[in-house]
């Protein structure tokens, strides 16, 4: 058994909350390694390059909250961090700095705004994903965002799911914008319908299997099964529990629920899933996803008379509590206090309405973290990089940023394109399904040792799935941006996907493929991160 699972075995890693009351007291050199480990439950990560200080990953589920809330983090980043909040790709958000004398009186402040970092970190089921414009936008189909809740509230604090073999990554989404990265998913729902006694239904077929980082980009296939809403979590929960029963516990860089599809096949799945739910299921429906991308960035009309939303960027997703605070309080000035974080370093203030929309698009903090970015800015995305994080070759957030406001300058009226920066191979920053995906590494130019990067393109998500492909070697990030001049206004997203206007719909006969020997050659050097367990 790997060191992650005795651990585990010890001692469920939700029973670690009883101890924190002395950890505080004694300090953090009290606390074993597998303690430390064990924290990851309740989302606190000691990190490396800050000793003594925790990051806490905190559950957004949907990325969806209100001012309170964030009002609520922005005191505790301030009081008893560093002041800085990352908005992750998992649509939640990270503090830093704090210490773990402070973590009771944090926990009660979260507790009593409805907050929690339960299950954030380790083998559980991480934040769950949903379309951040849930229920606001005309295009839904499904508005997803009480099945996210529902699962969240299922699966939270529940000792049946808290000893996965491995992480464990869910969307959910209605959406027919593909805004979650559904194929990088262990399990995605995506709107689908599907003929029932005679009725058009509204529901969501299943994906499973999809991952990133260790080993390579795995394109989440079809089980060919269809879900109605009110399914969603027994569904979910059989499928998760299949996983923990029957997913490989050695090697943990071998032990996505990827592993176990690949080996069973989805035939094999599909039977077992029958089996344990005791239930004929459905075929899959017609997925009702289109071929857009959205990372609901601008000012867009909702479903809701004279209602609109406003996405804001905010680039590489770090923003200062008095900055995040400032955006808390317009959204209780011009909204209804709801503040939606998105997987693309955005955040929206919807529920605007038309009266006082002018107004609020006149406020210097939406004139700074803009609802009009650049194209290369829009779709800017980065991993922590080397100030929290020990695995990262290189800066990846300040890198991004120099090398997008160069772009911008150079390329002004490119077309909208998205660039993804991870500091190592784990892939955090979901560079393998960007139009340009940007692996830091270190290099050397005769006897300096300088940043650079791997460049990949063309890996997508949605219906018509990419692995990327690694295009360019060793491009040190100091001559990065002159070479994606000549290399953007190229980029191949609108020709990589089918004809527009061509009514799509997936084969789920046919998957799509389910090895990439390339891209996992590509990746080989990830397994060396299977030593941090994260
Ligand atoms: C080999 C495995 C991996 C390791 C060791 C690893 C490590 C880490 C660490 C240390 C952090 C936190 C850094 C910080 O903020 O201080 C992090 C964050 C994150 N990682 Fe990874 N990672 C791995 C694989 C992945 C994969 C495959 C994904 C999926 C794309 C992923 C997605 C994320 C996300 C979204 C965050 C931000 C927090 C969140 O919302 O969950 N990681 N990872
Ligand atoms: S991709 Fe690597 S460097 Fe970036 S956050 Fe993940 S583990 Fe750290």
């Amino acid at each position: 058994m790997n060191k992650i699972e005795i651990l585990k075995s010890e001692r469920d890693g939700l029973k670690i909350k009883e101890d924190i009351p002395r950890f505080a007291k004694e300090g953090w050199e009290s606390i074993s390694e597998d303690d430390i480990q064990r924290l990851k439950w309740y989302g606190l990560f000691l990190r490396n390059p800050t000793p003594g200080f925790f990051m806490q990953r905190v559950r957004i589920p949907n990325g969806i909250c209100f001012s309170h809330q964030v009002k609520a983090l922005c005191d505790i980043a301030k009081e008893f961090g560093n002041g800085i909040i990352d908005i992750t790709t998992r649509q939640q958000v990270q503090l830093r700095h704090l210490k773990i004398d402070d973590i009771p009186e944090i926990f009660k402040i979260q507790d009593e705004v409805g907050l929690t970092s339960i299950q954030t970190g380790l083998d559980n089921i991480r934040n769950i994903m949903g379309c951040p414009v849930a229920g606001l936008s005309p295009k839904e189909k499904v508005d997803a965002y009480s099945q996210v809740k529902a699962l969240t509230e299922h699966i939270s604090g529940n000792s049946e799911f808290s000893n996965l073999p491995r992480k464990f990554n869910i969307a959910i989404t209605g959406c027919t914008d593909d805004c979650v990265h559904a194929e990088t998913q262990d399990l995605a729902l995506v709107p689908a319908v599907q003929e029932l006694a005679g009725n058009s239904v509204y529901g969501f077929n299943v994906l499973v299997g999809g991952k990133l980082g260790s080993g390579g980009y795995r394109i989440a296939t079809s089980l060919n099964v269809f879900v109605a809403s009110d399914e969603v979590v027994k569904v979910c929960s059989a499928i998760i529990l299949l996983f923990r029963d029957h997913g490989n516990r050695e090697i943990r860089s071998k032990n996505r629920l990827a592993f176990l599809i690949e080996e069973w096949g989805e035939e094999k799945f599909r039977t077992a899933l029958q089996e344990k739910l005791n239930q004929p299921l459905i075929p899959a429906g017609v997925d009702l996803r289109s071929n857009e991308k959205s990372e609901h960035i601008g000012v867009y009309r909702q479903k809701q008379a004279s209602m609109s939303y406003v996405g804001l960027k905010v680039p590489v997703g770090r923003i200062h509590a008095d900055k995040l605070q400032g955006i808390a309080h317009l959204a209780e000035k011009y909204g209804n206090g709801e503040i939606r974080f998105s997987h693309s370093s955005s955040l929206i203030i919807p529920n605007v309405p038309d009266q006082k929309l002018g107004d609020l698009l006149e406020e210097s903090l939406v004139k700074e973290f803009t609802y009009h970015p650049s194209s290369v800015m829009r779709g800017l995305v980065s991993c922590v990089g080397i100030d929290y994080c020990h695995l990262a070759t290189i800066e990846t957030k300040s890198r991004a940023l120099q090398v997008a406001a160069e772009l911008e300058g150079k390329l002004p009226d490119t077309a909208p394109i998205t660039m993804h920066w991870s500091g190592c191979p784990a892939s955090c920053g979901n560079h393998l399904v960007a139009d340009i995906g940007l692996l830091g590494k270190k290099i050397k130019i005769g006897k300096e040792v300088v940043d650079a990067v791997d460049v990949y393109m063309g890996g997508r998500t949605g219906i018509d799935p990419k692995l990327a492909v690694k295009v360019m070697e060793d491009i040190p990030c100091d001559e990065l941006a002159k070479v994606l001049e000549f290399v953007v206004p190229y980029h191949t997203r609108e020709k990589m996907h089918p004809i527009k206007g061509k009514k799509y719909k997936r084969n789920w006969k046919k998957a799509p493929a389910r090895k990439n020997a390339e891209t996992e050659l590509a990746n080989e050097g990830a397994d060396k991160n299977a030593v941090e367990p994260n």
